[in-house]
């Protein structure tokens, strides 16, 4: 897994200030005042960060913006950050700095002079989750990966803060490393080993193998996975740090590949399909950060990991399979393999765990990112209450999701000929008559809500704490519904 830089809250101590090696990071206020670190690198610059703010670039910068000096006389450190940010910024602000200092500090040793401005803890978290790169499958060396030591005055309330958001970024960083690994490397064997391994930090974790799964009737999901060499899954993760009280479940779609099966993709951007998963790679990064924290809460996490492939045994278009629940379906498109597995992964969670809600997310349907494009998450629910303090989460942690709706007009385009219901609605309305079929394996009263994170789940564009690539979306969302919701006292 990609290591986080290691991250230390030191004591304030500027006496060595000219020695150090690596990058020194200051701040000003956005009417250039300069703090007590900035003041002192200030006169050992001869004085050029007075320049600094006094310049258009200073003026013309916007809060959270990175001002970087190379090779600056006076220090030793080869280049001074300056960081236009007021004493009290807002976390949003404070971890766009540190994103900024990410990019400025590359892989060198950054020392962050944060003296008694606040949110410290947010500029180390930004610092290292935008510091993020994806290279195991690059040559050359790759350790390089830089310290972060951040100087401030109340170093036990920083430093309490800190490992709380760093247990948040591990688990964006197991998400996004999940979402970029290939699929020849990923797979459901895999996939299912890396989630066993979070044993080692608390979790109860447990493997459902193909005989189980038929043993329990997923023919949904199982159709799916018929045509791959990769067996089908079902991994259970639990964490139980609450009382005795009923779970929390979050259901993720974990499709390691997704071909479209018979009903074959067409080849351009086929390869995007490695991320299929992240509905799954989303519910494993959130786990193992409630693992971390030691959240006191109940969640149960589990993802159906299967390969949609094309092959003499995969199943056909106009195919009939059995639900665990009992409906059947007449399987029209093989491409819309998603919603065919977490029909039989919703259910089983339902029925074993009697959750106090459900959440879902998946990268469901093109026609998401027709309709929301990479800013927001398609969000569909049965709830409006818990859905109300998701859309809150969400944009508490910068996290763009946008509510759609449901309705029973739409849910009359499932209805097949020959079978209980077919898997797909037609081309109107895609992304909602997929979230029609999810609700159908959603029991009456349970609150739930469906994700759809085609759109966001990885982009081709930088986003505020993320390169390209794999974002981990919801990661941040999720865990502070669960801290909001069910850890307050
Ligand atoms: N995994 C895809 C959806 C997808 C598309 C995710 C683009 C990320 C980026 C899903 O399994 C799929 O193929 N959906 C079909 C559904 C259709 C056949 C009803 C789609 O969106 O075209
Ligand atoms: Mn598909
Ligand atoms: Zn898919």
């Amino acid at each position: 897994m990609t290591d986080l830089p290691a991250v230390s809250i030191l004591e304030n101590d500027l006496s060595d200030l000219a020695a150090r090696a690596g990058v020194i990071v200051v701040f000003a206020t956005p009417d250039g005042k300069l703090d007590q670190g900035a003041r002192k690198v200030n006169s050992l610059t001869k004085k050029s960060l007075a320049r600094l703010i006094e310049s258009e670039a200073f003026e013309k910068a916007k809060e959270g913006d990175a001002l970087p000096m190379s090779y600056p006389v006076g220090v030793a450190a080869t280049k001074i950050v300056v960081v236009k940010m007021g004493r009290r910024p807002s976390a949003e602000v404070a971890r766009k700095a540190g994103a900024s200092v990410a990019k400025a500090r590359g892989t060198d040793d950054a020392l962050i002079l944060g003296g008694s401005i606040g949110r410290m803890a947010d500029v180390a978290y930004g610092c290292a989750l935008r510091g993020y790169t994806f290279t195991p499958h690059k040559t050359g060396d790759q350790d390089a990966q830089g310290a972060i030591d951040v100087m401030v005055t109340q170093v036990e309330e920083v430093q309490a803060a800190t490992d709380v958001m760093m247990a948040i970024a591990q688990g964006v960083v197991f998400t996004r490393d999940l979402t970029n690994e290939p699929a020849n490397v990923l797979t459901t064997t895999e996939f299912a080993n890396r989630l066993a391994e979070m044993e080692s930090i608390g979790l109860t974790v447990e493997v459902l193998e193909e005989d189980a799964l038929e043993e329990l009737g997923m023919g949904s999901l199982l159709c799916v996975g018929l045509g791959s060499a990769s067996p089908s899954k079902v991994v259970v993760m639990q964490w139980n740090g609450g009382g005795d009280e009923a779970p929390f479940a979050l259901v993720g779609k974990g499709v390691v590949f997704d071909t479209g099966g018979i009903s074959l993709k067409p080849a351009g951007g086929m390869e995007d399909m490695t991320m299929d998963m992240g509905g799954a790679g989303v519910v494993s990064g959130v786990m193992k950060t409630l693992a971390l924290r030691k959240a006191k809460a109940n969640v149960v996490g589990l993802v159906g990991l299967v390969e949609n492939m094309p092959s003499d045994r995969a199943t056909r278009p106009g195919d009939v399979v059995t639900s665990m629940k009992g409906d059947t379906i007449e399987v029209i498109n093989t491409d819309a393999e998603g919603r065919l597995v977490l029909a039989d992964v919703l259910w089983y969670a339902q029925e074993r765990f009697k959750p106090t809600g459900v959440i879902n997310l998946a990268t469901l349907t093109g026609a998401i990112i027709i309709g929301l494009g990479h800013e927001n998450a398609g969000v569909f629910s049965n709830d409006d209450q818990l859905c109300n303090r998701f859309l809150k989460a969400a944009g508490a942690e910068g996290e763009g999701a946008w509510r759609m709706p449901m309705g029973a007009a739409y849910d009359a385009k499932l209805k097949s000929r020959i079978a209980d219901m077919k898997n797909v609605g037609g081309r109107d309305a895609g992304s909602i008559t997929a979230a029609q079929f999810l609700q159908r394996f959603i029991k009456d009263d349970m609150p739930w809500i469906h994700l759809d994170i085609a759109g966001v789940a990885s982009v081709k564009a930088e986003t505020a704490l993320a390169p390209a690539g794999a974002t981990g979306w919801g990661v941040m969302a999720l865990n502070r519904l669960i801290a909001d919701t069910y850890e307050a006292e």
